[in-house]
């Protein structure tokens, strides 16, 4: 088994993420807090979710020495020029809970949602993965995946995390937070983003399993 390390502390993320990693096989996930016994504060001061996804994967990557999958993303709204975009989690203030960013995002809209107003506030989801295996040369390889839609003025639904509520999928007429697990992950940003992860976790799972034979032929 290889030891996978989820550089989040965001429950919401941790959930989906670790069901989206079930099916790999030989790999077992864990947390920082699990190797470190404390959830290391990585500042996230990347101006795109790339960066930021990668700041966290190295960061984690260098503490715990294990193979690592951090994941960055968030919400951007066309009317506000791209936000909450990379602020996402910290939209209403810096350790806002979910409901006060969707208080401070629904206040923002209310005013571009007035009677007289009817096109779509059209947005998307963004998520950026990145991966570092300290043992196959620490490189950061990132993959991404988006999702199209648009917001709605009153929250609906009750599954999921963070904007789900808020978020209508594009030609579905369902928010993210009115699908299931299996629903959400067929179409969402992480989804897509967590397709493309899984062919690059296979393939550094396997240049680890060569490197390891290598080893075991030179005792
Ligand atoms: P991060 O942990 O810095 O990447 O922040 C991600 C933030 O974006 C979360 O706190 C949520 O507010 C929002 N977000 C990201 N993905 C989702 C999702 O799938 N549903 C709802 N909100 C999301």
């Amino acid at each position: 088994m290889h030891t996978l390390v989820l550089a989040t502390t965001n429950a919401g993320k941790v959930r989906e993420l670790a069901s989206l990693l079930a099916g790999i096989p030989g790999v077992h996930v864990v947390m920082p807090k699990d190797l470190l016994g404390y959830s290391p504060d990585v500042v996230e001061d990347g101006e795109t979710f790339e960066a930021n996804a990668a700041l966290k994967a190295k960061a984690v990557a260098a503490l715990t020495h294990c193979l690592t999958l951090a994941d960055d993303s968030g919400l951007e709204v066309d009317a506000l020029f791209g936000a909450p975009g990379v602020r996402s989690a910290r939209f209403a203030h810096e350790r806002a809970t979910d409901s006060e960013n969707n208080a401070a995002l629904l206040a923002k809209l209310g005013a571009m949602t007035a009677p007289d107003r009817d096109e779509a506030l059209t947005a998307r989801f963004r998520c950026a993965i990145a991966i570092v295996d300290p043992f196959g040369g620490g490189e950061v390889h990132t993959v991404d995946g988006d999702c199209e839609g648009e917001m709605v003025p009153h929250p609906r639904g009750a599954s999921g995390f963070g904007y789900d509520p808020l978020f209508q999928v594009a030609g579905t007429g369902q928010t993210f937070a009115e699908l299931n697990d299996a629903e959400k992950h067929a179409i969402s940003h992480r989804g897509k983003a967590m397709a493309k992860a899984r062919l690059v976790l296979e393939k550094l799972l396997l240049a680890r399993e060569e490197r390891l034979r290598k080893l075991e032929v030179h005792e």
